[in-house]
């Protein structure tokens, strides 16, 4: 049913939910697995010396391959980690045209602390904009459990 699965993940709680699902998923169809993070520099004000901002995202990127690949060859399914420097939600829509992926996973919230919703911008977007299907895995969010 599934051959390539694209799942996006922002290395929030959520985001580890996610990964587990598609871990899970990916073994199960024996389907092969992207793993995607995505790092907004659009998010970033144009101000001097502005490498100061993008420095922890970047660091943040490079810890959370370290963790996934270390994942991926402990349960021995085919996958990649990929960087995509963009806005997450065009990042991961165009990569799954891209790599022709026929599932998109992501987590329903991520790293946002706007409480109240149970789904973020980025899973909305997705949903609403990518011809893929899509699983949005709802579980334990720190932001939607503060409603
Ligand atoms: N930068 C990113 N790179 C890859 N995947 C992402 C990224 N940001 C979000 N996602 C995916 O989207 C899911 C939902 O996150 P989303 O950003 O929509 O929620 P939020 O952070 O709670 O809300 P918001 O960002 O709108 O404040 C995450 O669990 C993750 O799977
Ligand atoms: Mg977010």
């Amino acid at each position: 049913m599934f051959k390539r699965i694209l799942m996006a993940h922002d290395s929030s709680l959520c985001g580890w939910n996610a990964f587990d699902v598609a871990l899970d998923l990916a073994r199960k169809y024996g389907a092969e697995l992207i793993v995607l993070h995505a790092i907004d520099t659009s998010s970033v004000p144009d101000i001097p010396h502005k490498d100061v901002l993008i420095k922890p995202l970047e660091e943040r990127a490079k810890k959370l391959e370290e963790e996934v690949k270390k994942r991926l060859e402990e349960s021995g399914i085919r996958g990649k980690f990929v960087v995509v420097r963009d806005r997450p939600v065009d990042a991961i829509v165009r990569s799954a045209e891209e790599y022709g992926a026929d599932l998109i996973v992501l987590g329903a919230r991520g790293l946002g602390i706007v409480s109240g919703y149970l789904l973020g911008s980025v899973s909305t977007k997705v949903v609403l904009t990518s011809k893929k299907s899509v699983l949005v895995v709802k579980g334990d969010a720190p932001a939607a459990s503060r409603l």
